[in-house]
């Protein structure tokens, strides 16, 4: 990793320090312990956060041996967020709304609430750079997998109409029933309708460096003047679908926002902070690739 100019100094670890971690598997590609760590440094926060490779079978042993260890909770990601749902105590709004679970909090009452921040944290990074859409305004995501969920019910709580296309179309209806209120449209068919929307978010793991199909980049022909173009993939920075969006005028937000929004939440409930989403912290994370 490279040290960037804004390293905050070292990390402080006594014997009292609070503890938190990412459970994945595999979890090496994670960029939450360097957020993390970096936020706990640049905060002066006694505690340490760790990558926790937990295999399937492994999962409800890692979470019990953790919180028996005394740690704080931790974050959930790929292939356990559903597991995390049916583990949890206790879920907020988001995690109910989404059906999956990416933050753990253990309670001192020794309940384990069950959190899903991905969602709102794509909103907020719309609005960090001022382009979250008006209520009623209507939104297209492609993709139904997890991450579609959690946005597709963000947005829906914000009073926007949100329509999925997906290639497996089973797929999108069942998001659709999970989701009263959400239109599908055919795979086929999304660039022809492109024009009637205010937003556009790819929430397929399409355009990902090392996904099925990096070069992504759909027809944007008619795409409205004031369409914003969002991808959630954050590897590469500015993916194909970005790039062409910038090139036919439009006005773009990359994944990277949403990644270092959806941690506050966590760090908050562990940590006790608040933690900033300002450049310094995404030119960290950035160093960190
Ligand atoms: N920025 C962030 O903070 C953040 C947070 C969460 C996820 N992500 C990113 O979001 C992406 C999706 O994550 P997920 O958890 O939702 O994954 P997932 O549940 O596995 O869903 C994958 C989605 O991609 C579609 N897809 C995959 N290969 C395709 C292909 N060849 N052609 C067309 N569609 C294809 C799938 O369609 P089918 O249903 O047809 O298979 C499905 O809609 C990943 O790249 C992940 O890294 C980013």
């Amino acid at each position: 990793m490279t040290q960037s100019s804004n390293t905050p100094p070292s990390q402080i670890i006594t014997g009292k320090a609070r503890l938190a971690g990412v459970l994945g598997w595999p979890v090496g590609h994670s960029r939450s312990p360097a957020l993390h760590n970096y936020w706990l440094r640049r905060y002066g926060v006694d505690g340490a956060y760790v990558p926790l490779p937990a295999t399937p079978e492994n999962f409800v042993a890692a979470v019990m041996g953790l919180k028996a260890a005394g740690f704080r909770g931790a974050n959930v990601t790929i292939p356990h967020k559903e597991a995390a749902y049916r583990l949890a105590d206790e879920l907020d709004h988001s995690a109910r709304r989404a059906g999956a679970v990416n933050t753990l909090v253990f309670r001192d009452d020794g309940k384990i609430l069950g959190l899903s921040t991905d969602g709102d944290g794509f909103l907020a990074s719309l609005e960090a750079c001022g382009m979250l859409p008006q209520p009623q305004s209507r939104a297209i995501l492609l993709g139904a997998g997890g991450a579609a969920r959690s946005v597709a019910a963000a947005l829906q709580d914000r009073g926007i109409q949100v329509a999925i296309t997906n290639r497996t179309q089973e797929r999108a209806m069942a998001l659709a029933k999970a989701l009263p209120g959400v239109e599908v449209l055919p795979w086929n068919e999304w660039e022809q309708k492109l024009g009637m929307f205010s937003l556009l978010v790819n929430t397929t793991s399409l355009g990902m460096e090392g996904g099925p199909d990096p070069l992504f980049c759909p027809d944007l022909g008619q795409a409205a003047p004031e369409l914003v173009v969002a991808d959630i993939v954050y590897v590469p920075q500015i993916t194909p679908l970005l790039a062409s969006a910038g090139q036919h005028g439009l006005r773009t937000v990359g994944g990277l926002g949403m990644l270092l929004h959806q941690a506050r939440l966590g760090f908050r409930e562990w940590f006790g902070i608040d933690p900033q989403v300002d450049d310094a912290t995404q030119e960290y994370v950035l160093n960190s690739f």
